[in-house]
């Protein structure tokens, strides 16, 4: 759990560059059961297509990667943004929640979404916790639709949609619940 203020945190676009970097994230064992990793070349084409924004989370003073994240569904026709991966090599220091606000920041102001929506592996408690205490609304599960293969276990894992709608967030930001430092 997080005790102090965690350090501020900075978005920047991704460059080819950083893939190595967020494949090496991918490929840890401290993430790899709750996400599905992609090749190089989906996250190639995720930072050139602009329906899509990849980006670098930066945390500390000297700015060093902490993370990725992506967006999906930026030019989506309903307005349905997607939170599609979020990754962080610092973890249960408070960064998690910071970034989320950062992204449906983004989501509501810039992008003008009516609704910010994510799925997230049923055994992925840090994430349900998190995502569920920063207001997203659980809309139902996609019962054993990921296959989880582990050391210990084969099997299936069901998916928790989860979404914020604009007004939802408008009532949080006016009750102080989305305050960045
Ligand atoms: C999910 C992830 C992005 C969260 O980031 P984080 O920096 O670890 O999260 P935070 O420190 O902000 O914690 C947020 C909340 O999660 C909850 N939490 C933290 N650790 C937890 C744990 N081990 N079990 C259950 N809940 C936990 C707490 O409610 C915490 O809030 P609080 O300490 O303020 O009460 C990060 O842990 C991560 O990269 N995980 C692996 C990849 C992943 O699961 N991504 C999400 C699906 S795409």
């Amino acid at each position: 759990m997080s005790s102090q203020a965690p350090p501020p945190l900075r978005l920047r676009p991704t460059m080819l560059s950083d893939l190595d970097f967020v494949l090496a994230l991918e490929a840890d064992q401290r993430n790899r059961p709750f996400i599905t990793p992609w090749e190089r070349t989906q996250h190639e084409g995720a930072v050139r297509f602009p329906d899509i924004r990849h980006f670098i989370v930066e945390a500390g003073a000297d700015g060093s990667r902490d993370g990725f994240v992506i967006l999906q569904g930026c030019r989506n026709p309903h307005k349905s943004v997607e939170l599609k991966r979020a990754v962080l090599q610092s973890k249960g220091q408070g960064l998690g929640r910071q970034c989320v606000r950062m992204l449906k920041r983004m989501a509501f102001r810039d992008l003008h979404a009516h609704r910010f929506w994510l799925d997230v592996k049923q055994l992925d408690t840090r994430a349900l916790s998190l995502y569920a205490s920063e207001g997203f609304v659980e809309e139902g599960r996609l019962r054993e639709s990921v296959r989880i293969s582990t050391d210990l276990a084969e099997g299936y894992d069901s998916l928790v949609v989860m979404s914020l709608l604009d007004r939802e967030y408008q009532a949080r930001q006016a009750l102080g619940l989305e305050l960045l430092p």
